[in-house]
Parts: structure tokens; sequence; C-alpha cells
């Protein structure tokens, strides 16, 4: 944004992340005046490699609210997900299932899309802002005290977004006591690659290995996404590409597979895996959305999506209030996003606990996980549930 320090708006948003891009863009369709504060600079956040699929409701949100041009013509649409266990390949074909699909488009590309947009209609988008304070949550008049080129600012706002993800600031404002955790933490992490490969698989395509878990993902013709379950204590340094290839190698394989393609590795990480619910998700004029909220382990593929499905509710309770006065949807806000992802995060679990191997687990426990598997591609039934789960349920505004 080029111009004067903002001061005084309708929405003060926390954080550009999907959440509060969208957000301010879903806002401003309705006449809604908002403002941004990023605390990195704008490469920054566009550069940033995260989440890759989008569920069907996400890529319909995007398109019918006019972002989605670039996802429709460059998204890759998938109809299903491949799962390999006990050394075989099997496919999850969710049009067959039932009849709806996902789109593998990364998270980065969203984000440029977004700010393109908003900065397209003269959003205001505050880059390299951090929000150090929320104050006065409780009043007509909330505002965010925020840093910007060495100086303090206060934004004062109608009401509050909490979008500044998991680490951010918008959730330790709430006072003590006020808010409900809810958590788990996994005993592994992920060690995901960027790599200038074509894809391996032709779908998104899980493992489950006597060596842990591993994905084979893409982000394009030409790029490949690829994770590997670790230890969440391991240091990237122990992990040279030749390493990070060869477990690749005996992961991926599988009766029939194509063997995996490498090539240059452009990025490295290693993501923690947490469970995570706060409740209710607002006090006073804040709303929390997105990984502010809750955090939900990746193998269900849900971080961005359920970050979508949060400010859909929040934008369209905003409307309301603006347009009608009425605070209905907005004092509900919590309780129909909440809702929403506890279903999510049992999902996201359930897959993870399905797929990982966790470091307590006895032979049993290994055999019970592989008899689930064989359930499942036995049964019409349970793949439905998986389908439908995946490629994303409905949020009902009704409770
Ligand atoms: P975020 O994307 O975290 O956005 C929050 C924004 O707030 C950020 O831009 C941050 O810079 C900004 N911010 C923070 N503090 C402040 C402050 N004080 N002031 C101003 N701005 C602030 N999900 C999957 O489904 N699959 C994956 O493979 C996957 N990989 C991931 C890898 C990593 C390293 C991480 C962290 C997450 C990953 N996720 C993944 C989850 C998914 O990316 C998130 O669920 C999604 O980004 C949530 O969007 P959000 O807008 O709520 O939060
Ligand atoms: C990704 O492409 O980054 C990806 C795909 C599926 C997941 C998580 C991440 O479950």
């Amino acid at each position: 944004m080029t111009g004067a320090i903002p001061q005084r708006t309708q929405v003060g948003i926390a954080g550009a992340g999907p959440a509060g891009l969208l957000l301010s863009h879903l806002l401003y369709l309705q006449g809604i005046e908002s403002v941004v504060l990023e605390i990195h600079a704008r490469q920054y956040i566009e550069e940033r490699v995260r989440a890759g699929v989008l569920e069907q409701g996400t890529v319909d949100l995007m398109v019918s609210s006019g972002v989605g041009e670039r996802l429709k013509r460059q998204g890759l649409p998938h109809r299903g997900i491949g799962l390999r266990f006990a050394g075989r390949s099997h496919r999850i074909d969710f049009q067959d299932l039932i009849g709806r699909i996902i789109t593998v488009y990364a998270q980065q590309e969203v984000i440029k899309d977004l700010v393109a947009a908003r900065l397209a209609a003269g959003g205001q988008i505050l880059f390299e802002a951090e929000a150090v304070s929320l104050r006065d949550l409780d009043s007509q008049r909330p505002a965010i005290h925020y840093r910007h080129n060495g100086a303090e600012h206060k934004l004062i706002c109608d009401f509050i977004a909490g979008c500044d993800g998991f680490h951010g600031i918008s959730r330790a404002a709430v006072p003590e006591g006020s808010l409900t955790v809810y958590q788990s933490a996994y005993p592994f992490a992920w060690l995901g690659i960027l790599a200038a490969a074509p894809p391996s698989t032709e779908e998104v395509t899980y493992c489950h290995t006597d060596r842990g878990f591993a994905l084979s993902s893409m982000r394009s013709p030409e790029l490949s996404r690829l994770y590997l379950q670790c230890d969440p204590r391991e240091d990237l340094r122990n992990w040279p590409d030749e390493r990070i290839w060869e477990e690749l190698h005996a992961r991926l394989a599988a009766d029939g597979a194509h063997p995996l393609t490498e090539g240059p590795v452009l990025q490295k990480g290693i993501t923690g895996m947490r469970s995570f619910m706060i409740e209710p998700m607002q006090f006073g004029r804040l709303f929390l959305a997105g990984d502010a909220a809750h955090i939900v382990p990746p193998t269900g593929a849900k971080g961005l999506n359920l970050a979508a499905a949060d400010v859909r509710v929040l934008a369209e309770a905003l409307g309301e209030f603006y347009r009608r006065g009425s605070r209905g949807l907005l004092d509900r806000y919590s309780s129909i996003c909440l809702r929403h992802a506890w279903k999510v995060q049992r999902f996201s679990w359930w897959m993870t606990s399905m797929l990982h191997q966790f470091p307590a687990d006895s032979p049993f426990d290994r055999r019970r996980q592989l008899a689930e598997l064989d359930y499942l591609m036995g049964s019409h039934a349970a793949q439905q549930s998986l389908a439908e789960n995946y490629v994303g349920l409905d949020v009902s505004l009704n409770l």
C-alpha cells in the first residue's frame, strides 16, 4: 500500500495469509472497508511454500468471488488420491464416489491472486506492519496497535479479525480464562521438499510403510512436492538431498508403481504436527480465523481450506451486521465454525493415525493399521466417507 498510514477502518485484519486476504476480498465485495496488516514483505508471503490441495468448496468460493481465473487455468484438477500400503498401490476415485473433486494449486499462488485482486481494487494491505497489541476488544471501538517503519500506530476499528496464524498475537490478546484450549501433539514431523522434477505420481499419493509415512504431491507438471515422516527434533543438516531421495525411493516403492523421478531440490523444511483448538473463536469484537484459532495435522490437506471456511462465515456475518444491523450471525460465528472445524480435526487426526508410524506402536498396532487400510480399500462405504471428508464437508450456518 502506498499513501497515508491508516488510522480508522471498519474491519482491521491482522495477517495477510489466506484467511486475512480472503476475508478482506469478501468484505470488499459487500462494500465493507478493511485494512490488512502483515508483518512480512509482499515478496516473502508470495513465495512461502505451504499447502497445495484445495477442496471443491474453496475453489468454488475463489471462482464465484472473481479471484479464480488463474486457478481455473493453472490448477490441476484431480479426481482422486493414491494410497500405498503393504507394497501395493491403490486409488480412491472421488469423482466416481461422490461426484466432486479436488484441485492442486499452491498456497502461495492463492496468496498472489488475492494480493493482486485487493491491490487492483484499491484495497489496503500494509506490508511490514507488525500488530503488537489488540486493545479494547469488549468496547465498540477495538484497536490494533502496530509498528511500521520503526513508528507505532493505532488502527481503530469496528471489528478486528485475528488472522495472524498460530504464532500471531491475536489469540493471546483474549483475557486468560476466556478461552479453553484443546490440543494433542504428534510424536513426529514432516520433512518436505519442493523439487524441480516431474511428479512421480499422477495423483496426491499417501504411503504407509514400515520406514514411516511418505507423501508424493505436486505443484505443476514440472514440480514435485514430497514429504517424509521424521522425528520432530530432526535437524535438516542430517538430511542431505541424497539421503532424502534414497528414503523417498524406499517409502514410495510399490508393485507396478513408476520409479520416483529425481531433480534439484529447490526448498526443504520440517513442519511439526499438532491438533489445536480453542473455544470460543471470538471475544467481544475480536474474531479469530484460520490457524490463529486452530491447527490440524496436514495429512488431510485441510489447513488452508479450514481458514477459507472460517472467513466465509465471518464475511457473511459482518455483511449481515452492516446491511441490517443484526449481530445474529456474528454471535453464532464461533459455534458455526467450531462445529465444522471439529469434524475436520477428527478427519485429519484419523488420516494421520492410520498412515503414520508411532514410536510406541506395537506389532498389534501396525497390523491393526494395515487391517484398517485393507478395510478401506474393500469398502465402498468407507471410501465414500473418506471422499466426502477429503473433498470437503459443507459448513452449515444453522445450528
Ligand atoms: P497463515 O497462513 O499463517 O497467515 C498468517 C499471517 O499473519 C502470516 O502471513 C504471518 O506473517 C502474519 N502475521 C503473524 N503475526 C503477525 C503480526 N503480529 N502482525 C501482522 N502479521 C502477522 N496445510 C496443509 O494443508 N498442507 C501443508 O502441506 C501445509 N504445510 C504447512 C507448512 C508450514 C511451514 C505451515 C506453517 C503451515 C502449513 N500448512 C499446511 C497449513 C496451512 O498452510 C495453514 O493452515 C494456512 O496457511 C492457514 O492460513 P492462515 O491465513 O490462517 O494463517
Ligand atoms: C501438498 O501438496 O503440499 C500436500 C498434499 C496433501 C497433504 C498435505 C500437503 O495432505
